[in-house]
C-alpha cells in the first residue's frame, strides 16, 4: 500500500489543533496509516498532575485499536508526528516502543528527513518474544 504522506501529514497538524497542552504549551498531533487503508490519529493530553500526561501517540494506538470494524485487525503502516508548527517532531523513547507493537520495525516514521523504518529509531528493541523467552517457567502447580 502506498503511503499519502502529504494527507498523513494534514490529519497530524488537524490533530495537533485539538491538543490539550496548557502546561508544557507543545501541542503534538500524531496519524497513522493502518494495514486495512483507514488514519488514524491521536493528541497530546496534559493533566495538573503532570506525570499523567498523554502523549498523541498514545492517543494513535489507541484509536487504533479502538477502531477497528468488528471481527477485523489493523497495524500501523506509517505515521506522521507533528508539532503545533506543523513540522515533524520524533517520537518519545515510550512512545517509540508503543510505536513498534503497534507496527513493526518496519514502521514508517516521518523524519524532517524523510521516512525512517522505527527500527532506525529504536534499535535492539524489547519486545513481546524477549517476554516469552525469559519469563519463569510455569511451576506446574497454581499457588
Ligand atoms: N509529547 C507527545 O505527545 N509525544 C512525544 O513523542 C513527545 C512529547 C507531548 C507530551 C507533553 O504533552 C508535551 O509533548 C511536552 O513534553
Amino acid at each position: 500500500m502506498s503511503i499519502d504522506w502529504p494527507a498523513l501529514r494534514a490529519a497530524a497538524v488537524a490533530a495537533a489543533g485539538r491538543a490539550y497542552a496548557p502546561y508544557s504549551g507543545l501541542r503534538v498531533g500524531a496519524a497513522g496509516q493502518t494495514s486495512d487503508g483507514r488514519v488514524v490519529a491521536g493528541c497530546n493530553v496534559e493533566n495538573a498532575s503532570y506525570g499523567l500526561t498523554l502523549c498523541a501517540e498514545c492517543g494513535l494506538v489507541s484509536a487504533l485499536h479502538a477502531s477497528v470494524p468488528e471481527g477485523g485487525s489493523a497495524t500501523l503502516l506509517a505515521v506522521a508526528v507533528v508539532a503545533g508548527d506543523g513540522e515533524p517532531l520524533l517520537p518519545c523513547g515510550r512512545c517509540r516502543q508503543l510505536l513498534l507493537e503497534a507496527g513493526g520495525g518496519g514502521l514508517l516514521v516521518d523524519t524532517a528527513d524523510g521516512p525512517v523504518e522505527l527500527n532506525v529509531l529504536l534499535p535492539a528493541a524489547f519486545t513481546a518474544a524477549d517476554v516469552a523467552a525469559r519469563r519463569d517457567p510455569p511451576t506446574g502447580s497454581a499457588p
